[in-house]
């Protein structure tokens, strides 16, 4: 098992109990993601998390694939979903890149709140551009540190992560990563800095 997959099966429980930091944003990118649903979509959600919105998600599409390195979380998801009776969303533990969805196969990928943990982002946002469809949309919320007072907090991971507290945390500018979702390939349609601290990205971008 990888460094951050041990991190978050750790953090699971908690994550799963903590409170949704600013309700009215993350409603609006619920009801934008849902301005590009269509019900035969197929959908692949990495860095799932507890699955709290891909169950949300799953009445407006045909089918979500939700995948996440950490088994902890996907046990909290699928039980959540369970729960709600929604039957149109499948679990797989690890990276997008090991899911490995044929080319060209998927209508939307999302992304929330993982794209500033990879280390590997560029190759992650490649691998989105390879699984989609021309047209397919990518949705994306990530956190931007770069020209923020909170870019510091980078000094504080190597700490962090040793007490077990914190992830890795990679920086970058929002301009940095729109130039790299649009290198990849994609034209964006929206971008916003969620309402408090400026710093988490919503981007919904799609494959020319
Ligand atoms: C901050 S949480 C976000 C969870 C959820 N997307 C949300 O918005 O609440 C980050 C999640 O990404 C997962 N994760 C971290 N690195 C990943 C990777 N390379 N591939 C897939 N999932 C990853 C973690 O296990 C964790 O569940």
């Amino acid at each position: 098992m990888t460094e951050s997959a041990s991190f978050w099966d750790k953090k699971a429980e908690s994550y799963a109990k903590s409170k949704i930091g600013d309700e009215a944003t993350y409603q609006r990118k619920i009801a934008e993601t849902q301005e590009f649903l269509t019900p035969n979509m197929q959908v692949v959600e990495f860095g799932c998390g507890t699955g709290s919105t891909a169950i949300l998600h799953a009445p407006f599409v045909e089918h979500i694939t939700a995948i996440d390195i950490s088994a902890n979380m996907l046990k909290i998801a699928s039980d959540k979903a369970k729960d709600a009776g929604v039957e149109n969303i499948s679990f797989s533990c690890g990276t997008l890149q090991e899911f490995n969805a044929q080319a060209g196969s998927l209508d939307a990928v999302l992304g929330l709140n993982v794209l500033h943990l990879v280390p590997n982002r560029q190759a992650v946002i490649a691998e989105v551009a390879r699984i989609l469809k021309p047209g397919g949309i990518f949705v994306s919320s990530t956190v931007c540190l770069r020209n923020s007072p909170l870019r510091f907090i980078k000094l504080l991971v190597p700490l962090g992560k040793l007490l077990g507290q914190m992830p890795d945390v990679f920086v970058m500018s929002e301009e940095e990563f729109a130039g790299e979702v649009t290198a990849a390939g994609f034209q964006i349609e929206r971008q916003w800095h969620h309402a408090k601290g400026g710093v988490a990205v919503f981007m919904v971008a799609r494959k020319r």
